[in-house]
């Protein structure tokens, strides 16, 4: 699992090009892409600025030397690097099991490209069959956005740390959320779960990516493009 992460990590951080601005994904598998993108610095002279998805990996890529902008400092991004919880054929994705989902979304909602890195175990059928799907709330309205979601067919439960709610970059909460049988119409479900008032924001992220790089136990990567 971690070679397959591994292999795609770095791949994509091969696709950087110099002088880009790159949005720099959350999760186990782009710690991958900034090791790679920090020897890319180091070796070529490759120059980057990233723009982080969450503090965790504003941490990890300061550790690692890469030069850093926030969103008030660039008008676009040209790539972005991020994993996946699950993707589908369409490209569709689940994001939020780190639970950076929002920062993640909005740096994908400005990129030009973004390039989503997983193992092979990612890549589905139909999303919401081997993950639940996390959605952000508002912890005062945690109340109504779980009978919300129950209406809509989803089974809602807080997701913890250490024996309390966990909570994400922007002080808000996270449901992780059971769609029995699967999430049919994933665009749909987006549509429904923006309208709850008190919902921040979805793991569902539709039309965002455009290319897909799977990796493999052998340090090889396989690489899709919508
Ligand atoms: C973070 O909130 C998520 O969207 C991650 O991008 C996703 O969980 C993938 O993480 P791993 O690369 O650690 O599997």
């Amino acid at each position: 699992m971690t070679a397959q992460k591994k292999s795609a990590g770095r791949a994509a951080a091969d696709l950087v090009t110099t002088g880009q601005t790159v949005g720099l994904g959350t999760g186990s598998t782009v710690f991958f892409t900034l090791e790679r993108l920090a020897e890319r610095i180091a070796e070529e002279g490759l120059s980057v600025r990233g723009v982080p998805t969450s503090i965790d990996t504003e941490t990890k890529a300061k550790g690692f030397g890469i030069p850093l902008a926030t969103l008030g400092e660039v008008d676009s991004i040209d790539v972005t690097i991020d994993g996946a919880d699950e993707i589908d054929g369409a490209f569709q994705m689940i994001k939020g099991g780190g639970g950076a989902l929002l920062r993640e979304k909005v740096v994908a909602s400005i990129s030009s490209q973004v390039i989503t890195v997983v193992g092979p175990d990612k890549v589905v059928a139909t999303l919401g069959t081997t993950f639940d799907l996390p959605v952000e709330v508002v912890p005062f309205a945690r109340a109504v956005c779980e009978r919300r979601i129950r209406a809509l067919g989803g089974e809602p439960r807080v997701r913890e740390k250490d024996g309390a709610p966990f909570v994400t970059d922007n002080s808000a909460q996270i449901l992780d959320v059971h769609f029995p049988g699967g999430i049919a119409d994933a665009p749909a479900l987006e549509r429904a779960l923006d309208e709850i008032p008190g919902v921040v924001e979805s793991g569902l992220f539709i039309g965002l990516s455009h290319v897909l790089v799977i990796g493999n136990d052998s340090g090889e990567a396989e690489t899709r493009r919508k």
